[in-house]
């Protein structure tokens, strides 16, 4: 008997990637490429409420992409204001959740201020659990981890002899959201760029040669399809 409900990932993540390439393809400013990613996102959250995907999260900014001109990265800062502030309303009629994940700290307040607004915002929506992972990187993650284990060890609170995965992961910025299932990424790129490193060891990749901004409908349930085929062994036989 087939069944299915496991058909469907329950957890997709994404790194959306392309939009610079997007961009000079036509001889634009990669900031038009950036601009046009931030429409693809929208269409693929509709995507995912649509086949009751119930987790979304999505590579926005990594710790690297800080190297970046400073032009770029302003650039991206005020299109994450732009995004938020736009699109709240049709969060709240999507009944979509709004999480973020990543060192925040190190974003402009403005834009702090804003994610802190829609996070709270959203907190009682259910249709999807939208999760923007921002000045993001899986290393520095699972290193901030490791020194808030070895606080609580350092005062007595813990034994370094009871720390456990589940331990680990309670500390990591994804504390409480189920894996990821399936792992897009776009533009052709084979790999993974410092994303989810911990939190993707189950999951099944795809990549598609698509740029992000031309990423569509067809693309996004050939990913589902190709998930759908896919004897996920975690390890059995
Ligand atoms: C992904 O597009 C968006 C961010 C990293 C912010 P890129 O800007 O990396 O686009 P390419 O890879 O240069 O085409
Ligand atoms: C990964 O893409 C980061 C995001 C999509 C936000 P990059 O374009 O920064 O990754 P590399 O440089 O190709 O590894
Ligand atoms: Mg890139």
């Amino acid at each position: 008997m087939s069944d299915d409900s496991n058909k469907i990932p329950r957890h997709i993540a994404i790194i959306m990637d392309g939009n610079g390439r997007w961009a000079s393809k036509r001889l634009l400013p990669r900031a038009v490429g950036h601009e046009r990613g931030t429409k693809t996102v929208q269409r693929v959250i509709d995507l995912c409420i649509e086949h009751k995907v119930e987790w979304l999260t999505l590579y926005a900014f990594s710790t690297e992409n800080w190297g970046r001109s400073e032009k770029e990265v302003k650039a991206l800062m005020s299109l994450l204001k732009k995004y938020l502030r736009d699109r709240l309303s049709e969060m709240m009629e999507k009944n979509a959740r709004m999480h973020a994940i990543g060192e925040l700290h190190m974003l402009p307040e403005e834009c702090r201020d804003i994610i802190n607004e829609t996070i709270e915002a959203t907190k009682h929506n259910s249709a999807i659990n939208v999760v923007l992972a921002l000045s993001y990187g899986s290393r520095q993650e699972i290193a901030h981890a490791a020194r808030q284990l070895a606080m609580q060890v350092a005062a007595g609170e813990l034994k370094p002899e009871d720390i456990d995965e589940t331990m680990l992961s309670q500390q990591l910025y994804t504390a409480g959201m189920p894996d990821p299932d399936l792992l897009i990424r776009t533009s052709g790129e084979m790999r993974l760029s410092n994303y989810l490193l911990w939190q993707i060891s189950y999951a099944e990749m795809h990549v598609t040669p698509t740029l992000w901004p031309d990423f569509g409908r067809e693309d996004f349930v050939a990913a589902i399809n190709d998930y759908a085929s896919r004897k996920r062994r975690f390890g059995k036989r």
